[in-house]
């Protein structure tokens, strides 16, 4: 479920956004703007809040027993009628619950805001790096093929690119034959995005991937490169990616695991990695790094995005023919030749795959 800490604060905040833009009248419009005006985002999935609140009433019958502490949002502008239509929680037996319930809206609140404002941070330069923009025909070819076999024929169909930052993968997916909806946290990234989309059949929108405002069963396609390693609640992510595709669409997760030496060679190639590096001597990195590595520390995959444990985590979704794919070297080999050999031996060391999954029907 979706909570706020102020039910008028977001109310205020949709007739801001209705007032600011009369054109985007529709409800989706107008949510997704007062979800971005107010950072009202998501914060802590229904799974998370029911866990928290098992054994507290959420019977609406009782209500005027109880005092109702926290609002989530007015379920009737939600396009997801699953979720718990509130919280309530008694006056007396439940602080300590309470506290734990704040804490982890208060967490994953500051956590997604620390995201967002990082890879806002990293936008101007973000497309000058190998590895995130393309640079080469071999490679965007790499990326073709690859979608196109774990993600099947476009034909026409509808892909959801999530965390599109500046629209690498969109465009591809365009590319490939699909319209486009690309959803990102940060504004600066979409920014980007939508000065290289223009006149593609590509829609961007600022969003959180946990919690898409997307309707049930309305794409063929849902995409993501380099957004599972720091989801908050992947759980959560991959029960609402399961909820938007159509019966029988697919997933596509491109990822990478930066902690843990790939299998085989990683270990090995980390040493040699270790030696370039020391004999390169490259500028000590920047102050994002330190960022980053805060934020690794807290999201779910703090130890590592290992793709067996998202493999499993899509299983129990419900998804199935899941399928991890590490041959990714067509790409790498064209990434590479844009890097440094320390670079090129780091990246060979990490596990680096793309994880493909179908919904049953
Ligand atoms: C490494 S960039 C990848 C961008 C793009 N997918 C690509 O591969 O070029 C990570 C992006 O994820 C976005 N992001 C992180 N968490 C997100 C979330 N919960 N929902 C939507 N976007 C998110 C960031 O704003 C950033 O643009």
């Amino acid at each position: 479920m979706t909570t706020t800490f102020s039910a008028k604060a977001g109310s205020e905040a949709m007739r801001d956004a209705a007032r600011s833009d009369p054109r985007k009248s529709p409800r989706k419009e107008t949510m997704r703007s007062a979800f971005k005006m107010n950072s009202l985002g998501p914060m802590v999935s229904i799974q998370e809040t029911q866990d928290l609140c098992s054994g507290i009433t959420l019977n609406k019958n009782k209500t005027r027993h109880f005092r109702t502490l926290i609002f989530p949002q007015r379920q009737s502008h939600m396009p997801l009628a699953s979720r718990c239509p509130f919280v309530v929680l008694t006056r007396d037996r439940t602080q300590k619950r309470m506290s734990r319930i704040m804490t982890a809206l208060h967490h994953n609140l500051s956590l997604k805001d620390e995201i967002r404002d990082y890879w806002s941070m990293r936008s101007e330069t973000f497309d000058t790096m190998p590895g995130h923009e393309i640079f080469s025909d071999d490679e965007r070819r790499g990326w073709l093929e690859l979608f196109a076999r774990h993600l099947g024929d476009a034909q026409g169909g509808r892909a959801l690119d999530l965390a599109s930052g500046t629209g690498v993968i969109s465009l591809l997916l365009a590319e490939l034959g699909y319209s486009v909806t690309g959803l990102d946290l940060s504004e600066a990234m979409l920014a980007r995005a939508r000065a290289k989309t223009s006149g593609k059949p590509i829609k961007l929108y600022a969003g959180d991937a946990e919690d898409t405002f997307e309707a049930s069963d309305s794409y063929d396609v849902v995409a993501t490169r380099h957004l599972v390693w720091t989801l908050p609640d992947p759980p959560a992510a991959f029960r609402e990616w399961f909820r938007v595709l159509k019966p029988g669409g697919r997933v596509g997760i491109v990822d990478v695991d930066m902690i843990n030496p790939r299998p085989g060679n990683g270990k090995a190639l980390r040493v040699l990695a270790r030696l370039a590096r020391k004999i390169a001597n490259p500028p000590p990195p920047g102050a994002h790094a330190a960022v980053h590595n805060d934020i690794v520390s807290r999201v779910y995959f703090s130890t590592g995005c290992r793709p067996e444990e998202i493999a499993r985590l899509l299983g129990e979704t419900g998804f199935v023919d899941i399928a991890i794919d590490r041959n990714l070297r067509a790409i790498h080999r064209a990434q590479g030749r844009f890097m440094p050999l320390h670079q090129r031996l780091e990246r060979a060391s990490q596990d680096r795959f793309i994880i493909s999954a179908r919904k049953p029907g």
